[in-house]
């Protein structure tokens, strides 16, 4: 039987020293959650997303997934966009994905994967939406990074037009979806010029971070 205790290990050294730092960290954590930020992010292991943007236990809302889509259908994504907005009231949304995209990359290639190739297909979807644009790019890794930024304005586009969102908007509730993308390569966020807080806002943004009068 193997349990990875040395995990175990790092979780109290962790545990002792966030409690050092401040000894009522945990009681007044476990009595309440607030966060502002509801994060849409990609599952890969180097885009751990409070660590990159240093935001403590209790601050940020989470759902990952491979290539951070959001399906009009997907029960588990809308769940949490669901409890996020209307139980926890998060002010942000946030659809963040990352530069050189395992996901990504493998949607716009024909090997075939298994399960998954149904789940990359909405990813195949917006590289036909956008075809004219990203074969006009002549370098392979301009071509997958210009992907990742469309697939996060398509999935935060995907986050606006659910009923939830929707519904929020029509009660007046403080909501803004954001578009970010991640660099590997130096660990920095980039906005996508992405940030919609009203339907009215919808088209005009998308218009203007797609380049394209599709939305
Ligand atoms: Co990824």
């Amino acid at each position: 039987m193997r349990i990875l205790k040395y995990l175990f290990d790092k979780n109290r050294a962790w545990a002792k020293r966030v409690g050092a730092q401040d000894p009522e960290f945990f009681t007044k954590l476990s009595a309440q959650q607030k966060p502002e930020y509801l994060w849409i992010g990609c599952s890969d292991s180097r885009v751990p997303a409070n660590q990159i943007i240093d935001l403590a236990p209790g601050d940020l809302f989470e759902h990952r997934n491979v290539a951070n889509v959001v399906v009009h259908t997907d029960l588990n994504c809308l769940s949490v966009i669901q409890y996020a907005v209307e139980v926890l009231k998060v002010k942000h949304i946030i659809v963040c994905g990352h530069y050189g995209c395992g996901g990504v990359k493998a949607a716009m290639q024909h090997e075939e994967l298994g399960l998954i190739d149904n789940w990359l297909r909405h990813i195949k979807d917006v590289y036909q939406k956008h075809q004219t644009v990203i074969e006009a790019i002549a370098d392979e890794n301009e071509r997958v990074n210009k992907t990742c930024e469309l697939n996060v304005i398509e999935q935060a586009h995907n986050v606006c037009h659910s009923t939830i969102v929707q519904n929020a908007w029509r009660r007046g509730q403080s909501l803004t979806v954001h578009g970010w993308i991640y660099g590997l390569e130096d660990g920095l966020l980039r906005d996508l010029k992405l940030a919609i807080s009203n339907s009215d806002e919808i088209a005009e943004v998308y218009k203007m971070a797609t380049g394209s009068s599709r939305s």
